[in-house]
């Protein structure tokens, strides 16, 4: 892909945004325009490299970035009309990650940051005269509660969603697939952390499940004990999108980023290498001698939950509260397509980096010391 103008890319301080700009600024020469969404709180150019993007902010790097403050739920981005039209003039390539990842918003509240935002970028990205390609980030789940074979080339389906997250997403899918803009769609798995360091700046729902293991709270997990858990390290997955957007085939409109039933752990694995390895970096938790989590049916887990709101029981509410938004995906096994992946590096097995992520989070008490 030659490029003249700027790359936009939202979501820039979130999970995957940020791995994606960090990429590009150490592997490319390109401007940036990041898209932040507008909190109030002042963000620097060298700041934000240094804190978001871990990187010494050198002054060239310093000046090829452009920081604009919006809000994609607003009309024009919440941006001045003046800067809306100079974007649209500059910009030629565009990397939709900003989203709300959360399980269990109500869906109005969901399809807010997910739909609406993903409808304004759109309407944005039809008003840009170079645009050579939009590329959103989503997940392989808005195939929600389908089992089995799930193509890269299909999204239409009745079977349901197990949360709000996936709704919002297949529809922003649909958003998209309906323009006429030259899209790709990169559905990833669940990211996990960094391959070599374990590092993450986000701590997700695998991490706070590993976080109510590591508290002894985690009594029963629902599912079927051979579900493929898929797992994927953030910066292959953030190289795999750089290197497609930049350089990939025009054809294949959505890619399936996973790490497939070979390099996965299944969930009763998983759960086992997971109890392993926090009683191998931490002593004393071994030493409390927490049973480790048995893996039970959706309806016992859900007697779980119900007891657990007889009692008002505020902990346990708040624990399976978390547990029950995702969980339930691991009744629908899914073998995720790849053919449009073909010719990308493959990620590396979860076993290869699990235990890295894993000390990462003890390190940092999940982020507290991070
Ligand atoms: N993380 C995963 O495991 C995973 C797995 C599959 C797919 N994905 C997909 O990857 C994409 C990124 O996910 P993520 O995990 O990086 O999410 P994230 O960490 O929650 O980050 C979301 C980003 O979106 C920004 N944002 C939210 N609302 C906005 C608004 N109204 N205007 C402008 N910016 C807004 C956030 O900024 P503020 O924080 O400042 O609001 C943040 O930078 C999503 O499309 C998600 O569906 C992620």
């Amino acid at each position: 892909m030659t490029r003249a103008g700027s790359l936009l890319i939202t979501g820039s301080t979130g999970m995957a945004g940020r791995e994606i700009t960090r990429q590009l600024l150490t592997r490319t020469e390109m401007p940036l325009t990041l898209l932040v969404h507008d909190t109030g709180k002042a963000l620097s150019r060298a700041r934000l490299l240094r804190e978001l993007f871990r990187l010494e902010p050198s002054q060239s790097m310093i000046q090829r970035i452009r920081l604009v403050r919006g809000d994609l739920g607003q009309d024009h981005l919440g941006l001045p009309g003046s800067l809306y039209a100079d974007l649209a003039r500059s910009v030629d390539g565009i990397i939709h990650a900003a989203a709300t990842t959360r399980f269990d918003l109500p869906l109005a509240e969901a399809r807010r940051v997910n739909v609406l935002a993903t409808e304004h970028l759109v309407r944005f990205a039809r008003g840009c005269g170079n645009l050579a390609r939009f590329g959103l980030l989503s997940t392989v789940f808005v195939s929600g509660r389908r089992r089995g074979r799930i193509l890269e080339s299909e999204r239409v389906h009745t079977a349901g969603f197990v949360n709000t997250y996936e709704q919002s997403k297949y529809e922003a899918e649909a958003m998209v697939e309906s323009s006429d803009l030259p899209y790709v769609i990169y559905r990833l798995s669940t990211l996990v952390g960094d391959s070599q360091t374990g590092f993450t700046s986000r701590f997700t729902t695998p991490h706070q499940a590993l976080r109510v293991m590591h508290l002894g709270l985690a009594s029963l997990v629902p599912g079927m004990p051979d579900y493929s858990v898929d797992l994927i390290p953030t910066d292959w997955a953030a190289a795999t999108i750089v290197n497609h957007f930049l350089d990939g085939p025009r054809t294949g409109r959505v890619i399936h980023l996973v790490a497939g039933a070979t390099r996965s752990y299944s969930l009763a694995h998983v759960i086992d290498e997971s109890y392993e390895l926090l009683g191998q970096l931490d002593s004393a938790w071994k030493a409390r001698h927490y049973p480790k989590p048995a893996i039970t049916t959706q309806a016992a887990f859900q007697l779980l939950v119900q007891s657990a709101e007889q009692a008002k029981d505020p902990l346990m509410m708040g624990v399976l509260g978390m547990l029950k938004h995702f969980t339930e995906q691991f009744s629908y096994p899914k073998e995720f397509d790849t053919t449009n992946l073909n010719g990308a590096d493959s990620p590396p097995h979860i076993r290869e980096y699990y235990g890295r992520v894993v000390a990462y989070c003890l390190k940092s008490r999940w982020g507290r010391y991070a």
